[in-house]
């Protein structure tokens, strides 16, 4: 068998001998579609990113400045009205997308299925994830008289039961043929040593490749291709736990618009130096997000002259994107994040192996790591009562519970 002799000579070139001795434990069709899945791993990749995860992370020798926003909050009534015309329009040309990243599986939150399908406990009767952002996205389809086509990105882990889940609730009255599900990519997971871990199913265990694949998976699978086709020029993307994520907002849109930009973002002001979320930067002249695993606790903690935290623009998850940044980024390589991780594989005899300590590095790509391709980007500083609440943790900070306070707290103030 030829293409054994080959996959073996290659396991053996990138040291991953054990495969090699699983191989041979294993019967014809398992070994067939153990060499399939290897066929479709490229292992050179791997073994750069592990070269990666050993090194560590430099701000140093770059030039990191302070990013530059427009403060919604500051903003007199005229410019509003004429930035959000400028969005409106764009809408209502049906030239508008949105894109929800739920390939995540929520893991801190302890959620058994697919994030979205989360009840937060609101207003008695509870609403999903996925139904407040379908009920958010049917407002905007109501006020401008379009179906906004919405794409969903799931992961190989959770897309059929996001799909079941969304028939059986029948797409929150959502228009069925304006949601477009698509599958992100996945990496396989390696030990310290580099190694391949393998599955309990006998084939080499790969996990999703970070909400950064949404560029790459948007092309692959077509779906930028049928934006093409239905006319859109400008795509949001957004993820699936925010309860108070706009997800058709006029201002931010006519905003980018207005500045000429290709990509945008909305940001709120970092509650404490050492939150959770990203902020935003330039580096080099170029903007850029330094996730908050990343950030170096001196650069967190850094105050201007105004005592306000010089990198305390947080990023949000809100962002805007023209289809021809779409279409730039998703050809360009993006950089790979490592996270060590406690991962179950099975030793050469078939033991299932379950870890105390993290064994594993996972590689992840993240979405914002494509904003320093571009020479700018338009930020407008929203509000964190209005904007930001976020279901991450089982209990305390950007939990369920502070989630529901948030998301009821908004609506008192704002229903008609
Ligand atoms: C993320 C941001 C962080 C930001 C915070 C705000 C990244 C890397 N981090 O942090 O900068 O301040 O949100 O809430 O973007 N997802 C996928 N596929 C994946 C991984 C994640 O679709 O492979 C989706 C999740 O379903 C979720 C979103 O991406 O909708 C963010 O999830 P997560 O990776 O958990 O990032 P956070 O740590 O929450």
């Amino acid at each position: 068998m030829d293409k054994m002799q080959d996959v073996i000579e290659l396991l053996t070139e990138y040291n991953q001998l054990h495969i090699v001795n699983w191989l041979n434990k294993l019967d014809e069709n398992k070994k067939r579609e153990l060499i399939e899945q290897i066929n479709h791993i490229d292992l050179h990749q791997i073994a750069e990113l592990y070269d990666n995860a050993k090194k560590e992370i430099k701000f140093k020798e770059n030039k990191i400045e302070p990013i530059e926003y427009l403060d919604k909050q500051k903003m007199d009534e005229n410019t509003k009205t004429e930035l959000s015309k400028i969005g409106e329009q764009i809408i209502e040309n049906g030239q508008y997308a949105v894109v929800t990243m739920a390939g995540g599986q929520g893991s801190r939150l302890e959620h058994p299925g697919p994030k979205g399908t989360f009840k937060l406990d609101v207003y008695g009767k509870g609403k999903y994830l996925f139904e407040i952002l379908a009920e958010n996205l049917k407002e905007a389809n109501k006020r401008y008289d379009v179906i906004i086509p919405w794409y969903i990105m799931t992961s190989k882990e959770n897309n059929d039961a996001t799909i079941e889940f969304l028939e059986k609730n029948n797409y929150f009255g959502y228009d069925k043929n304006s949601v477009i599900i698509f599958k992100q990519g996945e990496l396989p997971l390696i030990d310290f040593e580099g190694k391949l871990l393998i599955g309990k199913d006998g084939k080499i265990k790969e996990a999703s490749d970070g909400n950064g694949g949404v560029y790459t998976s948007l092309r692959t699978t077509g779906a930028l291709a049928d934006m093409k086709e239905r006319g859109i020029k400008w795509i949001f993307i957004g993820g699936v736990d925010n309860v108070l994520l706009k997800m058709a907002d006029t201002i931010l849109l006519g905003m980018a618009t207005q500045k000429n930009v290709q990509i945008a973002s909305k940001s709120v002001v970092k509650a404490n130096p050492h939150e959770k979320v990203g902020v935003f930067c330039k580096m080099n002249g170029h903007p850029k997000v330094i996730e908050y695993s990343e950030l170096p606790e001196k650069m967190a903690e850094e105050v201007d002259n105004n005592g306000e935290l010089k990198f305390g623009e947080s990023h949000i998850m809100c962002n805007l994107f023209t289809i021809e940044a779409i279409e730039k980024i998703s050809k360009e390589p993006l950089i790979y994040h490592s996270a060590k991780k406690k991962n179950t594989y099975l030793d050469e005899n078939g033991n299932e192996i379950i870890p105390k300590e993290p064994n594993s590095y996972k590689f992840e790509a993240f979405i914002f790591d494509a904003f320093e391709f571009f020479d700018d980007i338009a930020i407008l500083r929203g509000k964190r009562e209005d904007d930001f609440a976020p279901v991450k943790n089982k209990e305390g900070v950007d939990s369920p519970r502070t989630a529901k306070e948030l998301y009821e707290k908004f609506w008192n103030r704002n229903r008609e």
